[in-house]
């Protein structure tokens, strides 16, 4: 290729996609398989959102509404925040990428951990941005030393709370004690993909957060529709922040960065606080019955509070994630993010959780690794 393409942009590695189902099956000769590799919610959307998507089919050939005024209202009531303190975004991907996109300058610096999700150090990369990397202590953030790395040159600090992929959380005092000693040119990014699976006593005042920033550092949260509502498909979240930051992000989003079907979508999702709930309560069930039963088999499950859930499996994690693949379980091994032993399964349906326990306990005694 003639073409230049700068070292930041040639050194990136894609985010590793996952191949369609279909392939997979087709590839290893399976059928039926589960996937309990991505995080997502396995019941679906709430039948509420089906029948609003559905019936909102026939105005595709018109653009969407540009303010989301129905969507972000909505919100609003719902959260006990400002319209203007709401940025929606493609995914609370595109929030991420926005707030980069208009705080980060080629040569500022941001603060991540590792593991984290994966694509907060890829967006700054794009952008040209110094990506200091944090390793995980203890399997949780280590906010002493994220600390000691910020310089006058810190833009952004990447809090995934609770962390993708250890499930872990940061305790309030700790994160309120954390954020006061920020100073007020770096922005606090605290990203709740999965704040609702949470404890109750873990969750924290979003509402003051953004709005009391005398001091300290502004506080963005990053929320999505992707896990507990089941919409991961329509690609919908949104940042809560002081409106003066929202502002500023306004004028970097595409104009129609929502379509319609994620507007309607989630305007129905918001109002069946039944299933919302019903999720909620079913994973957390599956959860405690996946790990209780992961233990008993002799592995080592790891407490989490999110849809997900790390497991100790007591020899290598890529030989058992191909020997799963194999029965059609998908899950994902985490070699690559150093943990050699370990996988991360996403809480399924009570047939998949089932599924899944049969063919670990067939791979593990297969393997020799308990
Ligand atoms: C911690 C974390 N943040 C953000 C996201 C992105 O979510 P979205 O689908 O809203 O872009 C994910 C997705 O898995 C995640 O794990």
């Amino acid at each position: 290729m003639k073409i230049k393409v700068s070292d930041n942009i040639a050194t990136i590695t894609p985010y590793p996609p996952g191949k369609p189902l279909d392939e997979l099956e087709r590839e290893f000769g399976i059928v039926d398989s589960i996937k309990l590799a991505s995080n997502e919610n396995p019941w679906g959307p709430s039948p509420k959102v089906v029948r609003a998507l559905r019936s909102e089919l026939l105005n595709l050939h018109r653009y969407p509404d540009g303010s989301c005024y129905y969507l972000v209202r909505a919100l609003a009531e719902r959260l006990g925040v400002a319209a203007g303190e709401i940025m929606l975004g493609n995914g609370s991907s595109e929030v991420i990428e926005l707030l980069v996109k208009a705080f980060v300058q080629e040569g500022d610096e941001v603060i991540t951990s590792h593991p984290s999700f994966l694509m907060y150090q890829k967006i700054v990369q794009v952008r040209g941005g110094i990506n200091h990397v944090v390793p995980l202590q203890a399997m949780r953030h280590d906010l002493r030393t994220i600390k000691s790395k910020v310089t006058g040159k810190t833009r952004l600090i990447f809090l995934d709370n609770p962390n993708n992929p250890t499930g872990t959380a940061i305790p309030p005092v700790e994160l309120y004690r954390f954020l006061s000693d920020i100073p007020e040119s770096v922005i606090v990014a605290v990203d709740e993909a999965y704040a609702d699976f949470m404890d109750k006593n873990l969750q924290v005042d979003a509402f003051s957060l953004i709005r009391n920033a005398k001091g300290r550092c502004p506080v963005v949260f990053l929320r999505t529709f992707s896990k507990v509502y089941g919409l991961a498909g329509l690609r919908l979240g949104y940042g809560l922040m002081a409106i003066d930051l929202a502002a500023t992000l306004q004028k970097v989003r595409q104009p129609f960065n929502i379509n319609q079907m994620a507007q309607v979508g989630a305007l129905a999702a918001l109002g069946d606080e039944e299933y919302y709930q019903n999720t909620l309560d079913r994973t957390v069930r599956g959860r405690d019955f996946l790990s209780r039963e992961v233990d008993e088999l002799g592995c080592q499950s790891y407490p989490s509070q999110t849809n997900f859930f790390l497991i100790d499996v007591r020899g290598n994690a890529d030989k058992l994630y191909h020997a799963l693949l194999c029965k059609g379980v998908i899950v994902r091994s985490m070699s690559a993010y150093g943990f050699e032993n370990f996988i991360r399964v996403t809480v399924g349906t009570d047939e998949e959780n089932n599924r899944f326990l049969k063919s670990l306990a067939v791979c593990l005694s297969e393997l020799g690794y308990v």
